[in-house]
């Protein structure tokens, strides 16, 4: 059966709702947005209000022939067989693609497994003697801002079980700029070293398998006192930052490069990590992924907490432009790619 004759079968309703799914699948995250709210009202209202969703998706993406016959939503209902209709061979290829990319979600599922029995037959780098790649280099003549020690006097939550309690996804920011202390507190707490050694790989305070430390720490500064508005990177060896480049105009990059989640760009501080894959394939090859996916949960959620201890909010964004992103702090997206980011702000009230 192809997806019209399924779809005549179906309830208006039903149909809007896939029309607007394929909407969704199409990757406008305006109208997705849009659709969510949507889909948080209940019952015909619900129906009402995707059939609304649906008379921008007509007009913004379908044939221009439907353009300007939707001014109202019950012009819509009227019209929607043949909307339907007219663009039914689009949904089955979306459909069939959708069924590959499902495919390819299960075939994905074999990196969330402890791959370990691979190493048995697989002679690593690191027992070939390869040496362990040394720490991302800085540019000569870079500008260096230097940090103030950590000093936990920034923590006004310092009851873990408290920090815990009050920990939740923040996205919308109160007034005011994040410190110099505090940033330095929350580098510290995300991937400062505490064991003596002055290269890599270092003990942190976040765990990491085999302690490789895969990850970079990238910061969009937009208003943190006495640091100017830019692209940094932390080195944590030394404590300080190196500049990247000055901008002070990242909101609109930013947001983009966050599927226009908005509050990604305005926060006065955004995290982006990248991941070097190499350091951890160096000793585990194929058991090296799941690795890196748990390490990464380590710093999210030490950033979150951190962050809760200063009176400050994050949230974890796993759903970027992986494109965008990258070209947001300038790495190559092959052996160096965006992971994962947490935008900072303070608390509102
Ligand atoms: C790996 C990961 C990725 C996430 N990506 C996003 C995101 O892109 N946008 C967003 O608004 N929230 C994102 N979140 C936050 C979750 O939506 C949030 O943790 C969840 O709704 C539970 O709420 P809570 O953190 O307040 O307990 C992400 C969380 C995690 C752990």
């Amino acid at each position: 059966m192809t997806l019209k004759e399924l779809l005549d079968t179906w309830p208006q309703e039903k149909r809007a709702y896939v029309v607007a799914e394929r909407s969704w699948a199409c990757d406008d995250p305006v109208l997705s947005r849009a659709f969510a709210k949507e889909l948080a009202l209940s019952g015909r209202e619900a129906a009402a209000g995707i059939l609304a969703t649906l008379v921008g998706a007509a007009r913004n993406r379908l044939e221009e022939a439907m353009e300007g016959q939707y001014g109202t939503v019950s012009a819509v209902s009227g019209d929607m067989k043949a909307l339907v209709e007219k663009t039914a061979s689009e949904f089955d290829g979306v459909l069939g693609r959708s069924a590959a990319i499902k495919l390819k979600a299960k075939a994905q599922r074999s990196i969330l497994k402890a791959n370990f029995g691979d190493l048995a037959g697989c002679v690593t780098d690191q027992k070939m003697g390869i040496p362990f790649p040394g720490i991302k280099a800085t540019p000569d003549g870079a500008t260096i801002e230097r940090l103030p020690a950590p000093d936990r006097s920034v923590v006004r939550v310092d009851s873990i079980h408290d920090v815990i309690a009050r920990r939740k996804s923040v996205r919308s920011w109160g007034e005011g700029s994040i410190s110099k202390a505090e940033l330095s507190w929350l580098l510290w707490a995300t991937q400062g070293i505490r064991g003596g050694t002055s290269g890599h790989p270092t003990l942190r305070n976040v765990p990491s398998g085999g302690s490789r430390h895969p990850f970079e720490t990238w910061l969009v500064v937009r208003n943190v006192e006495g640091i100017a508005p830019g692209i940094w990177r932390y080195r944590p060896v030394e404590h300080d930052l190196v500049l990247v480049r000055p901008d002070a105009d990242l909101e609109t990059a930013l947001t983009k490069a966050a599927r226009e989640q908005d509050f990604v760009g305005s926060a006065p501080l955004t995290f982006i990590w990248t991941v070097i894959p190499y350091r951890t394939e160096w000793r585990y090859c194929t058991a090296a992924h799941k690795i890196i996916l748990q390490d990464s949960g380590h710093l999210g959620q030490n950033l979150y907490l951190a962050a809760t201890a200063i009176g400050c909010g994050t949230c974890g964004i796993g759903a970027y432009d992986q494109g965008l992103m990258d070209a947001i702090v300038g790495v190559d997206g092959e052996d160096e790619f965006v992971i994962y980011c947490a935008p900072v702000g303070r608390l509102k009230g």
